[in-house]
């Protein structure tokens, strides 16, 4: 019987091992596990972020993540998660040069010169959204998902239906009504899971989707 648990650093290598089974092809992935480990670490960080994940006789077959959107963070949570796993991550890529041509690093070059220049200036970054909206409202509190995975050999067994409806528990017993994601175009298989699960498109861009759910 699938079980939830909401993750802790004692779980972080079944977590690895889920997402590399779950995106075997990522740049994450191929950056090895002490990478993948310190990266979901970040989950952990503080409360403003959540982390769990769903086993089956002690191994993680399926695994979410997400943070609050509230326009108070300095970052988003790509570059946020770059700046806390940023020595990982360098010592990493030292170890395997050839990933500086994964076609993920290649598409991501300017946000990772930005992280770059970001830890090495030492400054801290104000929300974007506090910089612009001085004496306005900030935008109604939202919570991200961040991450969603399963292992491979568990897809379609309905494990995704189940850390969804996790999400949706969890920011519902933290008063959010709003639960926002974004997903790949071509990525049949999420998209088709988080509709049936009740998520809608609203906003189409080039490479992805922005969708959303309200907790009524
Ligand atoms: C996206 C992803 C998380 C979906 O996981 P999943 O477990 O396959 O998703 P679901 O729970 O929606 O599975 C539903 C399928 O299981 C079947 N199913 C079997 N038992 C079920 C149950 N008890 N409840 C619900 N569905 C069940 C459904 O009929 C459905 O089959 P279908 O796709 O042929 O219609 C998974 O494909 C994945 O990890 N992909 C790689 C990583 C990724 O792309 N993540 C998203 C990035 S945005």
């Amino acid at each position: 019987m699938p079980e939830i648990i909401y993750s802790t650093k004692s779980d972080l290598p079944k977590l690895a091992e889920c997402h590399k089974s779950a995106f075997p092809d990522s740049l994450s992935s191929k950056m090895g596990k002490k990478y993948l480990e310190e990266m979901i670490a970040w989950y952990l960080s503080d409360n403003s972020k959540i982390l769990f994940h769903v086993e089956e006789n002690g191994r993680c077959i399926g695994y979410c993540g997400g943070m609050i959107l509230d326009g108070t963070q300095p970052t988003g949570s790509a570059s946020g998660m770059m700046q806390y796993s940023f020595n990982s991550a360098v010592k990493a890529i030292m170890l395997r040069p050839w990933l500086l041509v994964h076609k993920e690093f290649l598409n991501k070059y300017k946000l990772i010169y930005k992280n770059i220049k970001r830890k090495f200036s030492g400054k801290k970054k104000q929300s974007g959204a506090l910089k612009k909206k001085k004496n306005k409202e900030l935008p109604e509190k939202e919570m991200g998902l961040v991450v969603i995975g399963v292992s491979s050999d568990f897809h379609g067994k309905g494990i995704g239906s189940i850390l969804l409806q996790e999400f949706e528990n969890k920011t519902l017993s933290m008063d959010i009504k709003k639960m926002g994601l974004a997903v790949r175009r071509g990525n049949e298989k999420a998209l088709k899971s988080y509709q049936r699960n009740g998520w809608e498109i609203s906003k189409e861009h080039p490479d992805y989707y922005e969708m959303t759910k309200r907790i009524l």
